[in-house]
């Protein structure tokens, strides 16, 4: 949906001129769009959240009631997530684990590493055997998923927006290493460590017949990989990456046929508990950057309006190249004594204020008469939209964040 909803709209127009730009955040659209992932899934099918999407207190706790634990992927976001809200569980994943917060993890008491390499695994068998109580060798082993940069399918490589694995990159282990890895947790090499499976998060933007291909190609893997060592594997989790289609918003992910597929996915393999870790197509809808324009005017046979913020707040046009949806709201009053500006043709330029040719919100908007004053409402701001962007860059002022809805009672 590019139109903002009645909630949201009703706020951008209370609000005055020099109070925007704003993010605003439906908390009531986001529970009901976690509520309908939650029922596509499978009850034995777990859902964690990609904090690294958008990690607000406000939509971490507005989600608790339907998704299963929270994956973090540095130290920062441990805290962070570990204090908005407590007591869940985290999946920590991210190349590059400092010593340091792979043992704020251990305090923590996190259950769930993602581990990305041989040289990862001996940091944190040599941090949990120092953190574990003397003694007490029936205390909780932290559990460890080998995240492996698996091959994919050409067609997947092709559909995706970013590939995280299927070629060389930095993520995960080469599966050339899984005997090795695997060994080191099963022949006791590493006591205070269990080996509980399997993680992969190959790709972005996978549509569900993709993402299914991607998750029965992981969980295949895996299986033959517990059979070869003799040994189970009760986790696999497949990762995030499923599609936004920024260019038609209206065009979500498939749920109920990608929850289907793991129903028959998890049927195949009895006592596997597989996990989904999305983040982007979990928030992204339930936010807004609103902004108001400030100039309108042609340039070379072409309209521009510039509007008040740009990529420094939200960067996410700028990193995925793409013309960000969004909605005019016409605001009639013009209370000042100069004329107002207004765009002769039909189509108008985005842009923000930054002094690069770079800061471009959306090409070509059909907004014939757009005025300065009138109101934009960017959609789909609610996932690597601020918590990505420049903040600092020229110094302009930092947006405001509202959050509208009933506030969370419990996580
Ligand atoms: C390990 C891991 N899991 C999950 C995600 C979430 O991906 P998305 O927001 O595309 O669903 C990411 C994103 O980069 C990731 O790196």
């Amino acid at each position: 949906m590019t139109h903002p909803t009645p909630a949201v709209r009703a706020r951008i127009l209370s609000v005055s001129g020099h109070e925007l730009p704003a993010y605003l955040y439906d908390l009531t659209a986001l529970r009901d769009h976690a509520a309908a992932i939650r029922a596509a899934l499978p009850e034995r099918v777990e859902l964690y959240y990609a904090a690294k999407a958008n990690p607000e207190a406000e939509i971490l706790t507005a989600l608790g009631p339907y998704v299963d634990g929270y994956e973090v992927s540095s130290g920062g976001e441990l805290a962070h997530v570990a204090k908005a809200v407590p007591g869940r569980p985290l999946a920590f994943s991210g190349p590059g684990k400092t010593p340091a917060e792979i043992e704020a993890a251990l305090d923590l008491g996190v259950q769930r590493f993602h581990v990305e390499s041989l040289h990862e695994l001996r940091v944190l068998a040599a941090l949990a055997a120092r953190t574990a109580p003397a003694g007490d060798d029936r205390a909780p082993r932290p559990g460890v998923l080998l995240r492996f940069n698996l091959p994919l399918a050409a067609a997947s490589l092709e559909g995706s927006s970013l590939a995280m694995g299927g070629r060389p990159t930095p993520f995960g282990l080469d599966p050339a290493d899984a005997d090795t890895a695997v060994r080191l947790l099963t022949d006791g090499t590493y006591p205070r460590l269990r080996l509980l499976g399997v993680h992969a998060h190959l790709a972005s933007g996978l549509d569900a017949p993709e993402q299914l291909a991607v998750a029965e190609s992981v969980v295949t893997w895996a299986a033959d990989l517990a059979a070869r060592h003799r040994v189970p594997l009760p986790e696999v989790n497949v990762g995030g990456g499923m599609h936004v289609d920024y260019a038609a918003p209206e065009r979500r992910f498939d749920w109920t046929a990608y929850g289907a597929g793991l129903g028959r996915l998890a049927e195949a393999h009895p006592g596997l508990t597989l996990r989904i870790e999305p983040g982007r197509a979990v928030s992204a809808y339930c936010g807004w950057y609103a902004t108001e324009v400030l100039d309108v005017k042609s340039s070379h046979g072409e309209e521009f309006a510039v509007v008040r913020g740009g990529t420094h707040h939200m960067r996410t046009p700028a990193t995925k190249g793409h013309d960000q949806p969004c909605s005019v709201l016409p605001v009639d009053a013009w209370p000042h004594p100069w004329p107002r500006p207004a765009a002769a043709a039909d189509r108008v330029t985005l842009t923000g204020q930054l002094c690069t040719p770079k800061d471009l919100l959306s090409r070509a908007v059909p907004a014939p008469g757009l005025r300065a004053g009138d109101r934009v409402a960017f959609a789909l701001a609610g996932a690597y939209a601020w918590n990505i962007s420049h903040h600092d860059f020229l110094m302009h002022p930092r947006p405001a964040f509202h959050f509208l809805g009933p506030p969370s009672t419990t996580a």
